[in-house]
């Protein structure tokens, strides 16, 4: 199928189509070869100038967005709000206005407020990937998840996935929803009733309160990050019984199907959502999804570059 890519920006899998997910996939497949070459680095991106500027704390994110522009023979700038102007009370349209002034070509933005890339994004010519907005969107995890998957699995069509955990504030989960339906995977939400409420069917999903019932089927479990301040806000008792109900460890494993893959977005909280034999066990592939992450976003900056108009 010939296909152009003719997209500036990176928000959201949301808008994307599935023959665009999946062009973004058979993209990072080629990068990904890049890797294992003994020079690293190929001249895609010479002479494009990236901004990496995180508002929000990462590691993952922040790393790997650096050695896959690096890869790619780009020129970076990294900034971080707490060494920017927006601390002397610049707006954040003000900071991305001057950084777009000096002839950057891309932003690749991390912000605690949902839709802060797309405000942006209407505003500014140079090409915008979001790095994680707020409980909304993480479009490149979202794509390292399916990649990783599609890799191991051979295909995302019919597969059932399970999301383990706090999918109301999570923008993984919500990544990772619209990516896998649109290709075709079955998608079941486990976790207690404050975290993964029943409205959540609306958009097409399972959910269930029970997690032997939740895997059951399932040929892949996500597992997600249980923050410690929800505890505080009363969305669960304790997190000893988190852990207890809806944590995955060497006796709930048998709950799932032998083959099924063990995922994890990063930070873990071992022994928390997932029992640290398990993270580290035959079925986990939370390293390869790292290293899935780097070909992904070597994909999503050499295309949304190439629709960069200067
Ligand atoms: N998975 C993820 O987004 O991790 P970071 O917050 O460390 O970037």
């Amino acid at each position: 199928m010939s296909f152009t890519w003719n997209r500036k920006d990176l928000l959201s899998l949301y808008d994307l189509r599935p023959e665009e997910i999946t062009y973004l996939l058979d993209t990072a497949e080629e990068f990904k070869k890049v890797s294992q070459r003994k020079v690293k680095k190929v001249p895609a991106l010479r002479g494009k100038t990236v901004v990496n500027f995180f508002v929000e704390p990462s590691t993952r994110t922040r790393v790997s967005f650096e050695l896959a522009e690096q890869r790619l023979s780009a020129d970076i700038i990294n900034m971080s709000a707490s060494v920017s102007s927006l601390t002397k009370g610049e707006t954040l349209l003000d900071t991305v206005k001057n950084i777009e002034a000096l002839q950057v070509d891309l932003v690749v933005m991390r912000h605690s407020a949902t839709g802060a890339q797309n405000f942006i994004a209407k505003h500014l010519k140079c090409g915008v990937i979001n790095a994680g907005d707020g409980a909304h969107s993480h479009p490149t995890q979202a794509l390292l998840d399916i990649f990783t998957i599609r890799e191991k699995k051979g295909r995302i069509e019919g597969l059932k996935v399970a999301i383990v955990g706090d999918i109301l504030h999570s923008r993984v989960a919500r990544s990772n929803i619209w990516g896998l339906l649109k290709l075709g995977a079955s998608v079941t939400l486990v976790g207690p009733a404050t975290l993964v409420p029943k409205e959540f069917e609306q958009v097409g999903v399972r959910v269930c309160h029970n997690l032997q019932e939740g895997l059951a089927d399932a040929d892949v479990v996500n597992l997600l990050r249980i923050q410690h301040e929800r505890q505080a806000a009363g969305f669960f008792p304790s997190i000893n019984e988190y852990a207890r109900f809806f944590g995955i460890n060497e006796h709930t494993v048998k709950f799932m199907k032998p083959d099924a893959m063990v995922m994890h977005p990063g930070p873990i909280n071992r022994g928390v959502e997932l029992e640290g034999s398990i993270a580290d066990g035959p079925q986990s592939v939370i390293l390869e999804q790292v290293t899935n992450g780097l070909a992904v976003r070597m994909a999503v900056l050499f295309l949304v570059a190439g629709c960069v108009q200067k």
